[in-house]
Order: C-alpha cells, then structure tokens, then sequence
C-alpha cells in the first residue's frame, strides 16, 4: 500500500472544501497543498489564509503543504500556524536550508525538502539525516498536468539505498505526472508517498482514481 496525497492544485475551488473531503474519505491519507510565488516557478496558486480555511474545516488531515517559493524561510511561521503538517520547501530556493530545517522544527511542524529534476540527489546529503520527507520532482514545478520524467526514478533508488545505508527515517515522496501508468513504476523504485494531481482530479470518478493508487 502506498500513501496517496493527491493535489489540491487540480481540484475545482469552487468547491475545494468539498473536493478534499472526497479524496480524504476514498482514502488519501495527506492533502498536497502546492504554494507558488511567481518567482520561484513562473506560477501563482494560494497561499496561508486558503489553508487555514481548510484547516479550521478539516482539523484532522495531513496538510503535505509543497513550497515553490524563493524565500521559504519567512513564510514557515505563518503557514506552521495556518495547519501545515509537513513544511516542504526546495532545496534551489534562496534562503539557508540549515537555518530554514532548524526554524521549521523548533515551530514543531514535520520538515521536508525537494528536488527539481535538474538537481542530484547527492546535494540533499548534508540534510538527509535530520529530514521527515523527501520529494522528488519528476516534472519542472510550477505546473499540474505534465508528463513524468523517468529520471526520478534513479533519483528514488538512490535516496532509499542511501536511508538504509545511514538507518534515517525521511518518507519519500514524487510529485508530477504520476498516474496509474507511472504510478508502479514509482512504487517500485522506492516511493512511499505518490503526489496526484491531475490523474486524481481530472478522472471521471476521483475516488475509484484514490483507491486505485492507495493500492498499489
Ligand atoms: C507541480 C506541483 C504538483 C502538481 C502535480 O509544480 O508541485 O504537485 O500539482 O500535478 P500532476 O499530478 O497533474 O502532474
Ligand atoms: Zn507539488
């Protein structure tokens, strides 16, 4: 079984609260909340008051909040109080990852960080040790709907050799054009946590789309 953290990004707003009640209750066991700046990635999205909204309705759920932001550091307070579960920022943003990790924790909130498909998984090598999350892009952030790269695989298999290696306890994540194609191939490679967008949102039955991902 592999856990299921469908984003939000793909949900119709109009009735987001709604949308997220759907895929929790088919069984998703995080919501992925997609922060841009249109800085970072040439896209906006949403932001604290959105989650806090969802978080005074859904007090329960894992909030995966995924920050494609250049400044993450800033903004952990804000969105740790607003409901984030996990703080997931990027290892390519602007500000010190040290000091980001170490603000992150002492606010008490899960710390994650990200790769662009650009970047090695060798560069995480000096956080590895103090992470709850891994994320793996497997398509350039700013976007839902795009189609996977495979590269993230190889990224996944070192990642999960490299956890066993130093006995550290971060999840793995991948985030971009996982579907029920791509999915197993993910799961095989390594992924504890699969990101779902649009093969979520965009089917004709979200939750069969849930279940079917859960499964695996
Ligand atoms: C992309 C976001 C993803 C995106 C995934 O920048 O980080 O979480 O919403 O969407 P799909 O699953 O459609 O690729
Ligand atoms: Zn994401």
């Amino acid at each position: 079984m592999t856990i299921v953290s469908p984003s939000i990004l793909s949900a119709n707003f109009s009735c987001l609260g709604a949308d997220c009640r759907m895929v929790l209750d088919a069984g998703a066991q995080m919501l992925h909340y997609d922060v841009m700046d249109g800085h970072f990635v040439p896209n906006i999205s949403f932001g604290v008051p959105v989650l806090k909204s969802l978080h005074k309705a859904m007090p329960d759920a894992f909030y995966d909040v995924h920050l494609m932001i250049s400044h993450p550091l800033q903004y952990a307070e804000p969105f740790i109080k607003a409901g984030a579960t996990l703080y997931n920022f990027h290892l390519e943003c602007e500000d010190d990852i040290q000091q980001t990790i170490d603000a992150v924790k002492a606010l008490g909130c899960k710390v994650g960080l990200t790769i662009k498909p650009g970047t090695a998984p060798e560069a995480l090598e000096p956080y590895l040790d103090q992470l709850d999350l891994v994320l793996v892009m497997s398509v350039e952030p700013g976007f839902g709907g795009q189609k996977f790269m495979p590269s993230a695989l190889d990224k996944l298999r070192w990642l999960r050799a490299e956890r066993e290696k130093r006995a550290a306890h971060y999840l793995l994540e991948v985030d971009g054009g996982v579907d029920a194609k791509t999915a197993p191939l993910c799961a095989e490679a390594g992924a504890d946590i699969l990101v779902a967008g649009s093969a979520v949102f965009g089917a004709a039955d979200p939750a069969d789309a849930v279940r079917q991902l859960a499964a695996l």
